[in-house]
């Protein structure tokens, strides 16, 4: 897929001009697959994992997450073994996302997207993870997206702003005319630091400092989105 796709011109007059989505755990309940691969990599260097602790690796790095594991588990290992776990990682993520399915969008979002793509609203992803795309086409989801900017195309992990700036620039859109939809903490710092606006998707005590927060998708609606955002 080419990096920008954008099948029509900008003409919704709301404030919002794009939307920005983060993937895992905004369209695709991915979060779960990150944190069963991770506790396993925990039991298995002889540590438990919760979910309480998998909501600070949310949104960051496979790397960073890394660390924060090994931080949690006390453990100190060299760069190689480190490389070694977060391939062993990665290898039994990729083997949940392949068998995922278009079923597992969660509820409300196709929905949601088509609505902002009739309003004339650019869309665009902006996901930490290099296995965005894949799960992209796995879920059959990628032609919604006018641009995606995934792990791939980013050098600095949010809570730096980069991988959403790059989304509204090849957008052609300024930050501040841009709304971002996050699961994660560092997801919503990033936007902010962006200086755009912010949806946290999820539970209010897990997503400080967005301007609203929703549980999902079903009851979000484009009049909705014109009371936040007149
Ligand atoms: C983010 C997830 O979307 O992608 C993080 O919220 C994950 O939990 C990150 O670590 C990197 O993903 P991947 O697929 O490149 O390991
Ligand atoms: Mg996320």
């Amino acid at each position: 897929m080419s990096s920008i796709r954008l099948t029509k011109t900008i003409n919704s007059r709301m404030k919002i001009k794009a939307s920005l989505f983060d993937l895992d755990g905004v369209v695709v309940d991915t979060a779960c697959y990150h944190y069963l691969a991770w506790k396993k990599i925990a039991n298995d260097l002889g540590f438990d994992f919760s979910e309480h602790d998998n909501e600070r690796l949310k949104g960051i790095s496979r790397m960073e997450s890394l660390d924060i594991l090994l931080e949690i588990g006390k453990i100190k290992v060299d760069f190689r073994t480190k490389e070694e776990l977060a391939a062993t990682k990665n290898s039994m993520y990729v083997s949940y996302i392949n068998k995922m399915t278009p079923d597992e969008i969660l509820p409300g979002v196709i929905r949601f997207l088509d609505e902002l793509r009739n309003e004339g609203i650019l869309i665009a992803l902006g996901s930490a993870s290099k296995n965005a795309m894949s799960i992209l086409d796995r879920i059959n989801i990628a032609q919604k997206f006018d641009v995606v900017i995934d792990g791939n195309k980013v050098s600095k992990a949010k809570p730096d702003p980069e991988v959403f700036l790059k989304g509204a620039s090849e957008l052609g859109i300024e930050p501040q005319d841009c709304l971002v939809f996050e699961d994660a903490q560092a997801g919503i710092d990033a936007a902010r630091n962006g200086g755009m606006h912010i949806i946290g998707v999820g539970q209010p005590e897990n997503l400080k400092n967005a301007d609203h927060v929703i549980p999902g998708f079903e009851k979000m609606n484009l009049d909705l989105l014109r009371s936040w955002y007149p």
